[in-house]
C-alpha cells in the first residue's frame, strides 16, 4: 500500500537559515509581504530583522504582530482583513506554533472568505491561499512543516482541528538560532509537543515507513537533549538537535497524523487554558501507559530510539522503561498537575464530558493503538488528578 506524503516546497534549515528569508520570497515570485508575528518577537528584534532582510533586497512589508496565544477565531479577524485589503501575496509567519497556526487561518479565510468554523475537520481543506514562509522560533509545534493548524472557536471554547494541504506552508525557515533565547517553561512545553508528536506519528494507526523514518530520528534527537535545553538554553548543539528534532516530528506527524494525546489535550487548552505542550505532558505518561498493550512492540521501539533500552531488551522492559522515563521528563521539568496548574476538580467535571465529546470529534483518538471508549476516556481524563 502506498503512503500519502506531504511536504512544504522549499526548506532552508541550519543556523543563520534566517538571512535567506527574500530568496525565498523572490522564489515564489512574491514582492509584498504580510508578516504575521507576535508582539515577543517585535521585542526580542526578530520582526524587525527579517523586516530589514526583505527592505534590503527591495521587497515591501508590513508587520502585524497582534497574534495571541493559542489563537481563536475572532484573534485573526484584523489580519484577515488587513490581507485582504492590502494586496499582499505572501505571508510570512514568524513565531511560535500560536504565530504560525493564525497565519494559516489568515492565508485561507483572507483568499476564500467564510467563518474559521467552515474549514475545521471533517472538511479537508486543500484549497490554495496565500503562500506562507513559516519561520518557527520554538523546537516544537512542527507547524511549519504541517497540514494542520488549531483555532479555538469563541462561541464554544472547541479547539478546532483544521487539516489539508491548505494549511501546509509552501516554505519552511528552521534557523535553531531563533530559539536561543527561549525561556526555560517555552522550551519545556515545546519540547515536550514535539516528543509527543514523534511518539504519536510512531504509534498512530496511520503510520507509514516514511512517517516512521521521520518519528524515530526525531526522538533520537529529542530524547537526549530535552533535559540540556531546559536546564542550558545556550547549548547551541542542544538546540540545534531540538529543532532538527522538532521539524522531523512535524514531518511525521503531519503525515502520520497525532493520536489520543493529542485529542484529548485540545479540550483541556481549550477550557483551562493549559498551554499546548503542557497539557500534552500531564497526559503523555498515563496515556501511553494505557496504550502501550495494543502496540507493545511499536512503545518498544520508541524505547530503544530515546535510548532507553536496546533492542535485546526484553519488550516490557523497553516499555516500563518508557513510561517511567516520560514520568521523570515531566517531573525535572517541572511540568505541573492540573490542579497545581489552578484547575478545580468542580470546573473540570463540569465539562468533563464536553471534553470527550470534542475529542473524539477531532478524530486524533481513532489513531491510537488503543482505541478508547468514552467511559476510558472519562477514567483517563479523571487520572490527571490521581
Ligand atoms: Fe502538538
Amino acid at each position: 500500500m502506498s503512503a500519502s506524503v506531504t511536504l512544504p516546497r522549499m526548506m532552508e534549515i541550519g543556523g543563520g537559515a534566517i538571512a535567506r528569508t527574500p530568496d525565498l520570497v523572490k522564489n515564489l515570485n512574491a514582492s509584498r509581504v504580510l508578516l504575521i508575528t507576535d508582539k515577543t518577537m517585535v521585542q526580542f528584534g526578530y520582526a524587525d530583522k527579517v523586516q530589514q532582510l526583505l527592505t534590503q533586497a527591495d521587497i515591501e512589508s508590513r508587520v502585524y504582530a497582534d497574534t495571541i496565544p493559542e489563537p481563536t477565531a475572532s484573534s485573526v479577524d484584523e489580519a484577515v482583513q488587513i490581507a485582504k485589503d492590502g494586496g499582499f501575496d505572501c505571508l510570512i509567519a514568524l513565531g511560535g506554533g500560536s504565530a504560525i497556526d493564525s497565519a494559516k487561518a489568515i492565508a485561507i479565510l483572507a483568499h476564500f472568505g467564510g467563518k474559521m468554523r467552515d474549514y475545521k475537520v471533517p472538511r479537508i481543506v486543500n484549497e490554495q491561499g496565500l503562500p506562507i514562509i513559516a519561520i518557527p522560533t520554538t523546537a516544537g509545534t512542527g507547524s511549519e512543516v504541517t497540514k494542520f493548524t488549531v483555532i479555538t472557536d469563541d462561541a464554544t471554547d472547541e479547539k478546532m482541528l483544521c487539516v489539508g494541504l491548505g494549511f501546509s506552508p509552501t516554505a519552511a525557515i528552521v534557523d535553531y538560532e531563533l530559539t536561543m533565547s527561549l525561556p526555560a517553561r517555552i522550551t519545556a512545553d515545546t519540547g515536550i509537543d514535539a516528543l509527543t508528536h514523534a511518539i504519536e506519528a510512531y504509534v498512530s494507526r496511520k503510520a507509514s515507513a516514511f512517517s516512521d523514518f521521520n518519528a524515530l530520528e526525531a526522538m533520537r534527537l529529542i530524547a537526549p537533549n530535552l533535559r540540556t535545553v531546559y536546564h542550558n538554553g545556550s547549548d547551541t548543539n542542544a538546540r540545534e538537535a531540538m529543532m532538527r528534532g522538532a521539524t522531523l516530528a512535524g514531518i511525521a506527524f503531519s503525515n502520520a497524523s497525532v493520536a489520543l494525546v493529542h485529542g484529548m489535550s485540545r479540550p483541556i487548552g481549550a477550557f483551562f487554558h493549559v498551554p499546548h505542550g503542557l497539557s500534552n505532558a500531564m497526559l503523555l505518561p498515563s496515556i501511553t501507559a494505557f496504550s502501550i498493550q495494543e502496540a507493545p512492540e511499536r512503545y518498544a521501539q520508541c524505547a530503544v530510539a530515546m535510548g532507553l533500552a536496546s533492542a535485546a531488551d526484553p519488550i516490557d522492559v523497553a516499555n516500563t522503561r518508557l513510561v517511567e522515563e516520560l514520568a521523570a521528563i515531566n517531573q525535572e521539568l517541572k511540568v505541573p498537575t492540573l490542579e497545581e496548574f489552578g484547575v478545580t476538580r468542580d470546573n473540570f467535571e463540569s465539562v468533563v464530558d464536553t471534553m470527550i465529546e470534542q475529542a473524539l470529534a477531532s478524530g486524533s483518538p481513532a489513531n491510537n493503538p488503543r482505541v478508547p471508549d468514552p467511559e476510558e476516556m472519562k477514567s483517563l481524563y479523571r487520572g490527571l488528578w490521581s
